[in-house]
């Protein structure tokens, strides 16, 4: 039996990761570590919260003791590494926030990881997630590859990019058994409306302008988030020990082109007029060090662990677009309260 902690489980992507090993993997333990942030819910997990390997702990990775004493008293055989502040834009008002999860929250785990493990690595493993952003701002052409000089640009960045650095440090120094990966823009069910796709499924729900930074011509390269899940689990189980692989969508998008085919799906799906949600677009002063473009060659794990994604875009999109129909309580009650402060203040 195994015994696996995953950080940040009730999050977006985290809260995928959890369902799928729970369901998959009847013989581990999962412990989902979470602090219950804005953006951590336990309504992304209510259908598997009753199962019986699986484990809520509410806690702060930037607890030391507390994470220490959790590492103690549960001997991990492996951390899936997910729990983060994850907002570019959050991160340009308060980058400090950043600082203390993103980076002192990671070095935090490797330190209880390393103190249980002391120097008996068979069978364990570190896994940190982290983002294409570490790499800063594409032109025009090329793609991120897995060799590609960090370059973050946003305090979101430049703290993931510290992180991936504690954790290889670890790596060299220490022997820590880790893998890394960093992966493209996710969309799909359980997103945060505070991202650009569920944030535009909401207004155009609600018929509120549509925000596009700058000129919308920033292009990102988009992963439906059960791909992404998958991705972790081969990498997880069959990466090879101290190798970083980057995940993406083969699946580059202008924010403009993108939220027109949006607005497209959503008059349909709501029985407007063609081109009627389009009318919300609305540009808007743009993000201070916006990154231009990112894009993903995510050819090593395809070559090396076999790993594609499994649906198309459209695909993707109609599956989203759905879930946030139906799920109307979900978005309403994570729409409440605080996010209406956030909304007024970053949209003001
Ligand atoms: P999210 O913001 O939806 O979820 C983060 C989770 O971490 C939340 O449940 C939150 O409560 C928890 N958390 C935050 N601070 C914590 C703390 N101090 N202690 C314990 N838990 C804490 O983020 P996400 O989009 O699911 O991203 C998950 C990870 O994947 C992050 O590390 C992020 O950098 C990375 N990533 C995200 C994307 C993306 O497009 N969303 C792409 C690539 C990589
Ligand atoms: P976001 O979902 O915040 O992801 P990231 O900044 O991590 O890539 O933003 C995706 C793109 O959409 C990015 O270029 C910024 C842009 N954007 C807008 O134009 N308007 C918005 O209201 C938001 C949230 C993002």
């Amino acid at each position: 039996m195994k015994k696996i902690l995953i950080t940040g489980g009730a999050g977006f992507i985290g809260s995928h990761v959890v369902r799928l090993f729970v369901a998959k993997y009847v013989d581990y333990q999962i412990y989902n570590l979470d602090a219950l942030t804005y953006a951590g819910n336990l309504e992304n997990l209510v259908d598997v919260e009753k199962a019986s390997n699986y484990t809520f702990v509410k806690g702060d990775i930037t607890d030391e003791n507390f994470i220490s004493e959790l590492f103690q008293l549960h001997q991990f055989d492996g951390v899936i590494h997910l729990a983060a502040e994850s907002h570019v834009d959050r991160s340009i008002e308060d980058p400090m926030a950043f600082v203390k999860t993103n980076v002192i929250g990671t070095v935090n785990l490797l330190n209880a990881a390393r103190k249980i493990w002391h120097g008996n690595f068979e069978g364990k493993m570190f896994y940190h997630i982290s983002t294409d952003e570490v790499y800063g701002s594409l032109g025009a052409e090329g793609l991120f590859t897995e060799t590609t000089a960090y370059d973050p640009n946003s305090p979101y960045s430049a703290s993931k990019a510290s992180s991936d650095h504690f954790v290889r440090a670890y790596g060299e120094t220490y022997g820590l058994p880790y893998v890394l990966t960093n992966c493209s823009n996710n969309y799909g069910p359980n997103h945060f409306p505070e991202k650009l796709i569920p944030l535009f499924i909401n207004n155009i729900i609600h018929n509120k302008p549509l925000p596009v930074y700058g000129d919308g011509n920033y292009t990102r390269d988009w992963l439906f988030v059960i791909d992404h899940a998958r991705a972790i689990d081969l990498v997880f189980h069959t990466g090879k020990n101290h190798e970083t692989y980057n995940i993406g969508g083969f699946n580059e998008w202008k924010n403009i082109d993108l939220v027109r085919l949006l607005c497209g799906i959503m008059d349909t799906k709501l029985g407007r007029e063609s081109g009627e949600s389009s009318k919300l677009i609305t540009y808007v002063k743009d993000r201070p060090g916006h990154d231009l473009r990112y894009a993903i060659d995510a050819s090593k794990i395809n070559t090396a662990l076999g790993w594609s994604p499994s649906v198309t875009f459209e695909q993707g999109l109609e599956i989203t677009v759905n879930w946030y129909l139906n799920n109307s309580d979900w978005l309403s009650h994570i729409t409440s309260g605080e996010y209406a402060a956030y909304y007024e203040k970053q949209y003001q």
